[in-house]
């Protein structure tokens, strides 16, 4: 029997409750402790979400300072659904969104490596910083 790869279907802004994030991101983040989305998503100019028979495989947040700059939070696709290129539309996808909504930057930080991934997907390098607020060292 052959491998089944589903129809993957995006959605911006769809409706997304608890349940099904804490879900993806358990299976996605081993660090991830369940928690409520309404006040990160109160924030947010956009969700990108993909679904595979209806279920939650991909998601993308897009938090906005209000003006010129995007930020793109949390990119996570379920493993079983990965280097199929969802990240990568995901990702496009959240931008063409940022750019329909005025503004003119996107930036994103993460580990160097996914320095492909974020290449590949229309990023280029630039300095940025990042500071942990909730640890001591
Ligand atoms: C990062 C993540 C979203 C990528 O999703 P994905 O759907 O597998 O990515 P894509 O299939 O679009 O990858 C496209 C290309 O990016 C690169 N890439 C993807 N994942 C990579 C990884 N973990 N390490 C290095 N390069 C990677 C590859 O070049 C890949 O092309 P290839 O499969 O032909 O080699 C996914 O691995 C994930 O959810 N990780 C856990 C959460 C996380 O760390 N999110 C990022 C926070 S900054």
């Amino acid at each position: 029997m052959g491998v089944v790869i589903s129809m993957v279907d995006y959605r911006i802004n769809s409706p997304l409750d608890d349940a099904a994030l804490n879900n993806l991101f358990a299976r996605a983040w081993h660090d991830h402790a369940e928690r409520e989305w309404a006040p990160v998503l109160a924030h947010s100019l956009g969700v990108v979400a993909a679904f595979a028979s209806d279920q939650l495989i991909g998601f993308v947040n897009v938090a906005t300072d209000g003006g010129e700059h995007a930020f793109l939070l949390d990119p996570t696709v379920d493993v079983a659904h990965r280097r199929r290129g969802i990240g990568t539309q995901l990702v496009r996808r959240a931008a063409a969104l940022a750019r329909e909504r005025g503004c003119k930057w996107l930036h994103v930080d993460y580990e160097p490596a996914l320095a492909p991934f974020y290449r590949a997907a229309g990023f280029r390098d630039s300095l940025a910083g990042v500071m942990r607020l909730d640890a001591t060292t």
